[in-house]
């Protein structure tokens, strides 16, 4: 099969980054955000983010003028109707997914594949929205989106070889390294990241030592290029706590279990980078 328009569903700070990295790719791009103020701050982010990749001499001006050719903003879901392949980056949410998914269903030629960038939710509860379980799966992006390398995808129990192959064919054609993970919370990133957070947030919270000296440890003792309180802010630490909950939800196991204080800071508003506050100040 011809891949040859990319559809993105969302965009926001996860599908700004898929819609640039595919029209970088040479992809015809199709965004949908749900409102034209959304819409348009998703593509000036991406006009931003090219902006830089300029800057730092990873693409010409040229390249960064054709990549924007290629992405067509919209606020209509028909307006993927000519899509080969779908990735859906909306909210973390089971049911506005699986509505999402089931009127793609309806919308999409038969050919076409339907992916969701969830971080952990059940790819296959998505696919029971659709009828075309064996052309769906995970196809899980890593933020910043054109600077991480990797790809995860996630293979539920109807996806098919030629679906597998295909979205092989693609990531490929992105530039990534692929992983493949069975369909079950956290799959592979996640299931290791987010004890570990947790744990950072439980050491903090107990006052094993300052926030500065547990990110400086991690991150001159094990050569990660952000320590866990920083790499919270900049996840977001409602989204680790949405993650860490519905992992908790499927494992009952409390490993997965929020700190108190993850829980305090989110309900305080204190999300991180995009709040201004996290474990660390931003204003
Ligand atoms: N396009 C292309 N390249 C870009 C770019 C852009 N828009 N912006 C930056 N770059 C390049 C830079 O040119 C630079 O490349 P070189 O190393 O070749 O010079 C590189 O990216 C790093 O950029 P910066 O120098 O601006 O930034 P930095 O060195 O401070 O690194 C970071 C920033 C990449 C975010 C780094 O701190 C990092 O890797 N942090 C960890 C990020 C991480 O763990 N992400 C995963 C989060 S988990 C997730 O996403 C999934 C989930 O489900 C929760």
């Amino acid at each position: 099969m011809d891949l040859n328009t990319v559809g993105v569903v969302g965009c926001g700070l996860m599908g700004s980054g898929i819609a640039e990295v595919c029209a970088r790719a040479g992809y015809r791009v199709v965004v949908r955000e749900i409102s034209e103020a959304l819409l348009r701050s998703g593509l000036n982010r991406i006009e931003k983010s090219l902006g830089k990749a300029v800057t730092r001499g990873k693409i010409g001006q040229g390249q960064a003028d054709q990549t924007l050719g290629r992405i067509r903003g919209t606020t209509a879901l028909d307006d993927l109707a000519d899509c080969d392949l779908v990735v859906e980056a909306a909210i973390e949410n089971m049911s506005l997914k699986k509505e999402i998914f089931a009127e793609l269903d309806q919308i999409l030629p038969p050919h076409a594949i339907l992916a969701s960038n969830t971080s952990s939710l059940c790819i296959t509860e998505m696919a029971s929205a659709t009828g075309r379980g064996d052309k769906i799966l995970g196809i899980h992006f890593f933020n910043p989106v054109p600077v991480m390398p990797l790809i995860e995808f996630v293979r539920t129990i109807l996806t098919s070889d030629e679906t597998m192959a295909i979205a092989h064919e693609f990531g490929a054609s992105l530039d990534k390294t692929m992983v493949t993970a069975k369909d079950t919370p956290g799959f592979i990133v996640n299931r290791l990241l987010i004890p570990y957070l947790l744990q950072a947030v439980q050491v903090y919270e107990d006052g094993l030592a300052t926030r500065e000296d547990i990110d400086t440890a991690i991150k001159l003792g094990l050569a990660h290029p952000m320590g866990p309180l920083t790499l919270l802010d900049f996840v977001g630490l409602d989204t680790t706590l949405f993650i860490a909950d519905a992992m908790y939800d499927e494992y009952k196991d409390p490993r997965y279990a929020a700190p108190p204080l993850l829980r305090r800071m989110v309900l305080a508003g204190h999300m991180g980078r995009k709040s201004g506050k996290g474990f660390y100040d931003y204003t």
